[in-house]
């Protein structure tokens, strides 16, 4: 394996989920051009985070990666990016006051708009087309024109994840991210939202506190960590052409480095040892994520870990675990096992979506008692194995949509089709986002408070 890597050398390679471009030239052209055009992030960024998940895997902060399955077109605003980085400032808040730690705060947003399938093709009242890939790939509605596979649809993603990540800068570094402004997130959530009541209670002592701060002389003005907030991107690194157009040279490092996003991961779909995927990103230096589903062994997953991060470097590489509530008990431990025998340093993460899928009414769903239920199991895992439970990747938008079954505010399987939007899997909605959030802190908390206790006891 230790052959020379170029950002192209995944193309001799093995490859699944590739789209069936009809234009060979079309899309080199539209990858050359991609070429020319500015990185959407630079490699100081990308290292910065690393540094960041480093301290994450040492047990020391907890990440928190969210936001949608697919990124569309159509719904490209800026109220959809302001209502789901709100949300996600809320968690992020709720997270660092239980864990009491810092928070680091990845986004699925500016870049995901590749998805793996688990059919090529799609059939309809009798009618069969490809099937839709993502809208940097296809077009969502049923007709064969816009199935066609449409190279300036890359273009056109470069061009939207370059504006959202704009916004997503001025909303991190311009003040809206500024913890004095803890109760104006709470604006233009849902009224009778069971979780406002609890997130206000959090808000009041956060407020107080910053009072007590400004009249000791600590205040926002003069210190920008209490006004600005690191916000990073990610995004499953699938349509490997964009990622190859996308990567470039750091001239201080020398080094390669993915500039779609800080962070990309690996789905599990596509993660073969001697595939294109791991080809890939094996090269690139930055934050790598690898999806862990039921299918991968112990001894398939430390082989993985040789590949992606033979240095063993912290913050390199974070492991997604996306069992399923009835199967991660079955699963998790023994990869965790494995992982520290060998003594390879990674972040713990836990998808409670992807195992959680079900359909109901014709809806592809995920009840929300199931995801809680996963991410409890995942932590008492950690907890018996005496490793960090670091962090949760979901599926989440800032709106009031009902595609997860469940929440305090209870949505039905006759709910579903009110506010069904999403282009591909259900995400949680801002109540089920926040509710997660506060269960997630308690457990942060009660591990904490355990470890105290193991300290006084002996
Ligand atoms: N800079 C700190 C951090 O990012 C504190 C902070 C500022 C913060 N604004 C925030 C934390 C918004 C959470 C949400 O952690
Ligand atoms: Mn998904």
């Amino acid at each position: 394996m230790a052959q020379t890597w170029n950002p192209g050398s995944w193309r001799d390679k093995p490859i699944l989920q590739v789209p069936a471009y009809p234009d060979a030239d079309a899309l080199r052209t539209a990858e050359a051009r991609l070429a020319s055009f500015p990185p959407l992030v630079f490699a100081g960024e990308a290292r910065k985070l690393k540094a960041s998940l480093a301290r994450v895997a040492e047990g020391e902060a907890f990440l928190l990666q969210g936001g949608d399955c697919a990124e569309s077109f159509a719904e490209h605003g800026a109220d959809n990016i302001r209502d789901f980085f709100r949300v996600f400032l809320q968690m992020a808040v709720v997270l660092t006051f239980g864990a009491q730690q810092p928070v680091v705060k990845v986004g699925r947003i500016a870049g995901q708009f590749a998805k793996p399938r688990s059919s090529d093709n799609e059939t309809k009242d009798g009618v069969t087309l490809p099937s839709y890939r993502g809208d940097i790939i296809n077009g969502i509605e049923f007709d064969e024109a816009s199935r066609i596979p449409n190279p300036e649809r890359q273009i056109m993603a470069y061009r939207q994840s370059a504006a959202t990540l704009n916004l997503l800068r001025a909303f991190a570094q311009g003040g809206y991210a500024n913890l004095d402004n803890v109760h104006q997130w709470m604006l233009g959530f849902v009224k009778d939202s069971p979780q406002a009541e609890r997130y206000r209670k959090l808000a009041d002592r956060i407020s107080e506190t910053m009072d007590f701060m400004k009249a000791i002389g600590i205040e926002s003005e003069s210190h920008p960590s209490l006004r600005e907030t690191d916000f990073f991107t990610s995004h499953e690194a699938l349509l490997l052409g964009y990622e190859e157009a996308m990567t470039r040279v750091d001239s201080t490092s020398g080094d390669w480095y993915a500039t779609s996003g800080h962070m990309i991961w690996i789905g599990d779909r596509t993660r073969q040892a001697d595939h294109a995927h791991l080809e890939y990103c094996r090269g690139i230096k930055n934050p790598i994520g690898l999806k862990c589903g039921p299918s991968l062994q112990p001894d398939d997953l430390l082989g993985l870990i040789d590949l992606l991060n033979p240095a063993n470097e912290p913050g390199r590489l974070t492991l997604i675990a996306r069992f399923g509530h009835d199967k991660v008990a079955d699963h998790l431990p023994k990869l965790i096992r494995a992982v520290e025998k060998e003594g390879r340093k990674v972040v713990w993460s836990c998808d409670p979506m992807h195992g959680n899928t079900i359909t109901l009414n014709n809806y592809k769903t995920r009840p929300f008692e199931r995801v809680l239920s996963e991410v409890e199991s995942f932590f008492q895992i950690h907890r018996a194995e005496g490793t960090h439970p670091g962090g949760i990747h979901i599926e989440m938008t800032g709106k009031n949509v009902t595609e997860c079954t469940g929440g305090a505010r209870a949505v039905s399987a006759e709910d579903l089709s009110d506010r069904y939007h999403t282009h591909c899997d259900p995400r949680l909605n801002a109540d089920q986002a926040l509710e997660l959030a506060f269960l997630v802190a308690e457990r942060m908390k009660g591990g904490r408070d355990d470890q105290t206790k193991k300290a006084v006891n002996g």
